[in-house]
């Protein structure tokens, strides 16, 4: 719900549980006043408190009034240049080389359901689900106007923000930064939690608390990165699941991105959170504009759980825009772990053979299929099929899947070019890459200028040669390495700021054409696993391959800090071969299956090899999920244990909406020996029902099991893994 008090030119946005506000103070400087647990209506700019502060510099309007700084009042969105030294959401530069930017409130408007951006992702709603403010500002000197955009989702407590700048004036002025998102708090006892890594190794738990000064975290690599995503928090320091003020905010934007927060003199805090303002310059004409990414918050009084659990169900139904309809995603094998790039039609053929009986729906042909594509270092760009390895086409080849009852999918990775290819010999001026320069390589391979519209429409037109040339329903888009001697041929020196955010919007414009084009098309996200994994390519790929590491043991970490923002039905987890190929580590198959089956579960591994035995349990742990599909892809999710600080056991449920269902899964570490009694206290049934445990005779009462516990039975064995379902008794 929005409420515009005109008079006092405050404007409240209020969700099922939390309250922002904003008023524009004195002199039409846009203040922010209060962002917490929902609140009755109320003027919080009480709240805000100033005095004379040495140093601290006092707008013209003020005359003598030292008490009135934009150095020390809370910002709606931080400009810089006149007198606010913390962190700036705007830096612009006018065509006399200043870089001042001083915004004025002028107005507001109030939108039923929610804004739309043109070529960027976005959460969609219509009226019923969200509602829109916007509230203009303007730079009088160079007349730069800044509309700032709020969707507000109450059911979901989610804000989102995004950033219009329109050059009105008669002059040219240039974008230094514009941030999606500027949110003070006044106070600065926060922690602040990033999630971070490497490649293979993604999104881990990192938190610390706000020391004097800016901490930060981002992506210069072209994409969002392996190494921090796109998602923050702030919380109280003594936060934990179940309890604490914390926020979380998330960009939807797939490169170079910055999170910053900082504590400042007088223990306040300012995040501010948008693309990455290092390597960014936009030129804006007059007349021109210039839209930021979308950020999204979400506020939880109670904890990290709360807080995950809004953005799944915000990011499920409302960004995540599934045309594979209600369907249950098909359960898939991918050939890459299984084959590499050493197959044929027959070694493919009887993969599939394997796998249809076991219950897997979907066969997803990797890498290697196309050009003269033996090995990393040749191929990409030809977007046709190697007739050496597939003699029949990928025709016979979808035909063949199709006929064991299964579904075809297709590796592809568009943005890319190997210089042993057709493409790179015809347009060597395609990638990116600055004059007088030798290209880096990454894998091998060059990057395509994806901000040319030339060069996107070529490979669509490959691309769809090959979806028109078999029944493919499924694509994995993948990226195989980071941005560098980013310089666009198609610009002009002055516009070279523009290219990696261009090159974004091209990677948008390409997937939103295959969206529209190929409804039926289940698009998987991949950049080497989990290196694009954001809210932006959401958008437009429902599931993301969430990590190359595919050890069941180090994806109980990478999936534990990916769930913090991001649903389970976006996590794309395959159960793969023992010993892994990423770190040497055996695991037993169930505990492989059940951390897999967190996700969107599937296999990647050569079931020529495997032993009756083993197809038994992948047929049995295969049918399990089937039957317990919609409880991990639509339920409440809740992580019950820390990865890492545990050691005996690392322990997660779904909760199905009405309390009535859940299932908990429970993975042990390293076996040790006469170990103790563990007790697992469970989270989310409802206190009041009580549940049979995998079938049993015993009911448990809710509150028990989530008050007392239940206790674990002794697994003997490293890395063990169990399975629980509940399901309630009484009506
Ligand atoms: C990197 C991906 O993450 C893998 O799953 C696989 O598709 C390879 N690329 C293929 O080159």
């Amino acid at each position: 719900m929005i409420i515009h008090d005109t008079k006092n030119l405050l404007f409240t946005l209020h969700t099922r549980h939390t309250t922002y506000q904003m008023k524009a103070g004195p002199y039409g400087v846009l203040l922010h006043t209060y962002y917490g647990a929902r609140l009755e209506d109320a003027d919080l700019s009480y709240l805000i408190q100033s005095t004379d502060r040495s140093f601290s510099p006092n707008p013209a309007e003020a005359g003598h009034c030292r008490a009135y700084s934009l150095d020390t009042l809370p910002q709606e969105y931080s400009t810089s240049g006149v007198g606010d030294f913390r962190l700036p959401s705007l830096e612009l530069e006018l065509d006399d080389g200043s870089q001042i930017a001083d915004l004025r409130y002028r107005g507001y408007e109030v939108r039923r359901g929610k804004y739309a951006l043109e070529g960027l992702p976005a959460f969609y709603g219509t009226a019923g689900d969200a509602d829109t403010l916007v509230l203009f500002l303007e730079d009088a000197v160079s007349q730069v106007e800044v509309q700032l955009y709020y969707g507000v989702f109450e059911a979901y407590d989610l804000i989102t923000r995004a950033v219009r700048v329109v050059n009105h004036g008669s002059r040219p002025v240039r974008l230094r930064r514009a941030a999606s998102l500027c949110l003070d708090l006044p106070r600065a006892d926060w922690d602040f939690i990033t999630f971070d890594g490497r490649h293979a190794m993604e999104r881990g738990f990192h938190r610390a608390p706000l020391r004097p000064g800016v901490q930060s975290v981002g992506s210069l690599r072209g994409a969002s990165s392996h190494q921090h995503n796109p998602f923050v928090m702030l919380c109280e320091p003594d936060a934990g699941e179940t309890h604490g003020l914390c926020y979380g905010a998330m960009l939807l934007y797939s490169g170079n991105f910055e999170a910053a927060a900082e504590r400042s003199q007088f223990a306040e805090s300012r995040l501010v959170l948008g693309i990455h303002p290092h390597h960014f310059c936009f030129p804006l004409a007059p007349g021109e504009a210039f839209t930021t990414p979308e950020a999204a918050l979400v506020c939880s009084p109670g904890g990290f759980t709360a807080l995950s659990q809004q953005f799944h169900r915000a990011i499920r139904t409302h960004l995540r825009r599934d045309l594979y309809g209600q369907r249950r995603k098909p359960v898939l094998i991918n050939s890459w772990e299984a084959a590499y790039f050493d197959f044929s039609a027959e070694t493919l053929v009887q993969l599939a053979q394997e796998a249809a009986p076991l219950g897997i729906e979907l066969f997803v042909l990797d890498d290697g299929w196309f050009g003269h594509r033996d090995s990393d270092l040749r191929g990409l760009g030809d977007w046709f099929v190697n007739r050496e390895k597939l003699s029949g086409g990928l025709e016979a080849l979808a035909s063949k899947i199709n006929a064991l009852g299964m579904d075809f999918g297709l590796w592809i990775e568009p943005e890319m070019v190997n210089e042993d290819s057709q493409l790179f010999r015809t347009h060597p001026d395609w990638v990116l890459g600055a004059p007088g320069r030798p290209h880096s390589r990454g894998r091998s391979q060059l990057v395509l200028d994806f901000s040319r519209a030339e060069v996107r429409n070529h490979i669509y037109e490959a691309l769809r040669s090959i979806l028109s040339s078999a029944n493919i329903s499924y694509l994995k888009w993948d990226m195989n390495r980071s941005l560098t001697e980013v310089w666009s041929a198609a610009l002009p020196p002055e516009r070279q700021g523009e290219v990696y955010h261009r090159y974004v919007l091209g990677v948008y414009e390409f997937l939103e054409r295959l969206h529209r084009d190929y409804p039926q098309i289940l698009i998987e996200g991949c950049s080497g696993g989990g290196g694009r994994f954001d809210g932006g390519m959401l958008y437009y790929t429902p599931q993301i391959w969430c990590s190359d590491n595919t050890d069941a043991m180090d994806r109980l970490q990478i999936q534990h800090g990916t769930s913090f923002c991001y649903p389970a039905c976006a996590v794309g987890a395959h159960v793969s071969a023992v010993p892994n190929a990423q770190n040497g580590r055996v695991t037993p198959l169930e505990t492989r299956c059940t951390v897999a089956m967190s996700g969107t579960f599937g296999f990647e591994l050569d079931l020529r090899n495997a032993t009756a035995e083993e197809k038994a349990v992948i047929a049995g742990q295969t049918a399990f999920f089937k039957a317990h599909y919609d409880l991990i892809q639509t339920g409440d999710y809740f992580r019950l244990t820390e990865p890492g600080r545990e050691t005996r056991f690392t322990a997660w449920a779904y909760v199905s909406e009405d309390r009535r269902e859940a299932l908990v899964s429970i993975v042990t570490g390293a076996a040790q020996a006469a170990p103790p009694f563990q007790i697992l206290r469970l989270r989310g049934l409802d206190p009041s029902l009580r549940y049979k445990v995998n079938g049993s005779e015993v009911l448990y009462a809710g509150d028990a099991l989530m008050q007392a516990g239940y206790p674990l039975p002794m697994l003997l064995g490293d890395y063990q893994s169990l399975q629980l379902y509940l399901e309630a008794a009484n009506p």
